[in-house]
């Protein structure tokens, strides 16, 4: 297949840095449709460990192209430290391989503040967890045509005007809504305009781009931030992010046509994480809880916010199969399971006296969902140097083919590892 799309399958963190770094061999051309900097995906090679936060994972293969979607807010600050950070290690991005979407929208200065201002002001309880990195305000400008596109950025009299205005209100808002001080419009326009001499090469129609590779046979692989649980639209709203994380921010976010779209992978791990506010069924505040966030190293990629963690939560898996279509998953950390017997998987929920199958919309109702439970034999073995299917013990043959029949979706990889070639393949979707 020539494209292949790879989104988070529950709350993010699900290992989609060292998924799309391993299937991105196949690739030419790699794409950030979703999300900004809150992102932080991790690729381990020969031991060395690189977090990406803007730039899609994958860039680390040779002669790649890396491109930003429109469906992006891209602080450029960050963008170009990132590329900095690479550019040290011999990783040159040039016109010719990154290329960022004229409409993709900027995180400016105010939206940070705001992000960071409104979480502080909120009780223990309506905290969202934001990464603080602006990500909502800047979606929320967007939505209420405020925001400042790339292409507004490129010209200079467009972004002084559209600065001068937004700022007014953002400064009056901050001021006396969020007792914060306000911005000062000549540094910012300054600061922004030299961000903008800094990018301008880079800047393209996306849309236009991507459909002519695809039309002269090249290999897109659409990389997803974020999980479905955190979809504006799909997620356990309001503990969710403010973008389409989802398979159906693929084409909001790149502006290609749906027959393009053929494999859509999922990610998902052998246990649930999640990191910030918000319900979370299967979370466990007990020992094994300790052993998943220990040996699973579940600490933030972008914050270090340790994560919370708990059993697989088949509900959620099978919900995130349906929503986003996958035609297979990629499952990983498994190897974190080692140690643990009896493993649990969450089949249902208990809500009062009702026994849930599907994800319910209500956060009230997943706040109160208590998980049913199936048991499987763990195992003892070190996974980590398995490479194929057989490799591996029994009783983790026998919880993967469990899964594979709670979701109904093949898993196209196993992941033992961190490390790239930790890996179990079963079926490349570039190759089906
Ligand atoms: P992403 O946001 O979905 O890209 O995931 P993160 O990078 O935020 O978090 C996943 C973490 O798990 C990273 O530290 C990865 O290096 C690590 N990781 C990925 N796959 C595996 C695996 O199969 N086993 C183990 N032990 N770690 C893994
Ligand atoms: P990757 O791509 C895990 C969470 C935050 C918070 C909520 C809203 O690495 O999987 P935001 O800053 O987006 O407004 O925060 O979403 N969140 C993530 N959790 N992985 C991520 O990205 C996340 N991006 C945002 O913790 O609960
Ligand atoms: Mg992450």
């Amino acid at each position: 297949m020539n494209s292949v799309v790879v989104a988070g399958a529950q709350w993010g963190d699900e290992g989609k840095g060292k998924v799309v770094d391993f299937f991105a061999q196949q690739a030419n051309v790699i794409v950030r449709y979703a999300g900004g900097n809150n992102a932080g995906h991790t690729i381990v090679v020969r031991g060395e460990k690189t977090i990406l936060h803007l730039i899609p994972s994958g860039i680390l293969h040779k002669d790649k192209v890396g491109v930003l979607g429109n469906g992006m807010v891209v602080d450029p600050a960050v963008l170009l430290q990132e590329m900095e950070g690479l550019a040290g290690r011999g990783i040159k991005l040039t016109s010719k391989n990154f290329f960022i979407s004229e409409r993709a929208h900027i995180i400016m200065p105010y939206h940070r503040r705001i992000d960071s201002a409104r979480e502080g002001a909120k009780s223990k309880q309506g905290k969202i967890g934001t990464t603080g990195r602006g990500i909502g305000p800047a979606y929320e400008d967007k939505a209420t045509r405020a925001g400042i596109r790339f292409v507004d950025l490129l010209d200079e009299e467009v972004f002084a005007e559209r600065l001068r205005a937004v700022l007014k209100e953002k400064n009056a808002y901050l001021k006396h809504v969020l007792k914060q001080p306000g911005f000062s419009f000549a540094a910012v326009r300054k600061e922004y305009l030299g961000y903008a001499k800094r990018l301008k090469r880079y800047v393209t129609d996306v849309s236009l781009l991507l459909e002519d590779l695809l039309l002269k046979g090249k290999k897109i692989l659409f990389e997803g931030a974020q999980g479905i649980m955190l979809d504006i639209d799909h997620g356990t709203y309001p503990f969710v992010t403010s973008s389409n994380a989802g398979v159906g921010g693929v084409l909001a976010g790149c502006g290609i046509a749906p027959y393009f779209l053929q494999e859509i992978v999922g990610v998902i791990k052998a246990y649930t994480t999640r990191v910030g506010g918000g319900p979370f069924p299967t979370e466990l505040q007990d020992a094994v809880g300790g052993h998943l966030r220990r040996e699973g190293a579940e600490y933030g990629a972008t914050t270090g916010r340790p994560r919370r963690c708990g059993w697989f939560d088949a509900v959620v898996g099978r919900y995130g199969v349906r929503v986003n279509g996958f035609t297979g998953l990629a499952l990983t950390k498994l190897d974190t399971l080692t140690g643990l017997d009896p493993l649990r998987i969450c089949t249902g929920y208990r809500v009062g006296r009702k026994r849930l199958t599907e994800f319910p919309a209500d956060i009230r109702q997943v706040e109160r969902a208590k998980p049913i439970y199936e048991e499987m034999p763990g195992w003892q073995e070190d996974i980590r140097d398995a490479r194929r299917l057989e490799d591996l013990p029994g009783n983790a043959i026998r919880y993967v083919r469990r899964l594979e029949t709670l979701l109904g979706v093949p898993f196209f990889l196993m992941s033992v590892g961190p490390q790239r070639e930790q890996s179990i393949i079963v079926e490349n979707p570039f190759e089906t």
